[in-house]
């Protein structure tokens, strides 16, 4: 199996990329934040939770994550892997992965980061607010807040992969199809 990370800071164009990606690769995604947005929506105990911090900008806590994306690796069958959007998200959960992936003897594959600057990342997210109506999107405090989480917890695993020869970047400030096409680019040649 394949286990491709997409990486890159919010409103980076993950979600966006993921669709066309695990439809070219047959693989499913996984997106630990659409996840807790539908155990929101369910109103769940744990959506429960989960909301005030979301809400903030904060990440929820580590175990929870965890749970969720194993349990997926155990359900899901018939892809030829996974295309995880949103996770890992610290070096906890990272950590976490390579442990989850070793008891099968498998291993993270590689990790494909979508990079724009921080002013782009406002700009995305003002514009995804006035579609899609996300609770995170609305409030200038909250994104602010997600970039600082982001540089804060999730950008030291740029190094972690970068050390184990998985991390590759490609430029995400241009068009959806450009960044589209220089996703299948390089998954192509690490497929090839
Ligand atoms: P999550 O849902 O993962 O949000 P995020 O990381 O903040 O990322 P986004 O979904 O905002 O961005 P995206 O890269 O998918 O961008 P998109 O494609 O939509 O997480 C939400 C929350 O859940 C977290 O803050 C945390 O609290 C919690 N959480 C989730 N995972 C967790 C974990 N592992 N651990 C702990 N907590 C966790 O694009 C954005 C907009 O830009 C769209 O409108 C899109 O149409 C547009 N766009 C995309 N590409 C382009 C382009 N090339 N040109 C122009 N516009 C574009
Ligand atoms: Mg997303």
């Amino acid at each position: 199996m394949k286990y491709y990370i997409l990486f890159g800071p919010p409103g980076a164009g993950k979600g966006t990329q993921a669709t066309a990606i695990v439809e070219k690769y047959n693989l499913r995604h996984i997106s630990t934040g659409e996840l807790l947005r539908k155990e929101i929506a369910a109103g769940s105990e744990l959506g429960l939770r989960a909301k005030s911090l979301i809400d903030a900008g904060a990440l929820v806590p580590d175990e929870v994550v965890e749970g969720m994306i194993e349990s997926e690796f155990n359900t899901v069958k018939g892809v030829a892997g996974f295309l995880l959007d949103g996770f890992p998200r610290t070096t906890a959960q990272a950590e976490a992965l390579d442990k989850i992936l070793a008891k099968t003897g498998e291993t993270v594959t590689s990790v494909v980061s979508i990079m724009i600057p921080d002013e782009m990342i406002k700009e995305r997210i003002r514009h995804r607010a006035t579609i899609e109506g996300r609770a995170d999107d609305a409030k200038e405090e909250t994104i602010d807040n997600r970039i600082k989480t982001y540089h804060e917890k999730t950008e030291p695993l740029v190094e972690y992969y970068r050390a184990q020869g998985k991390y590759r970047e490609i430029d995400g400030t241009g068009t959806i199809d450009q960044v589209r096409t220089n996703v299948f680019t390089l998954m192509d040649s690490l497929n090839g």
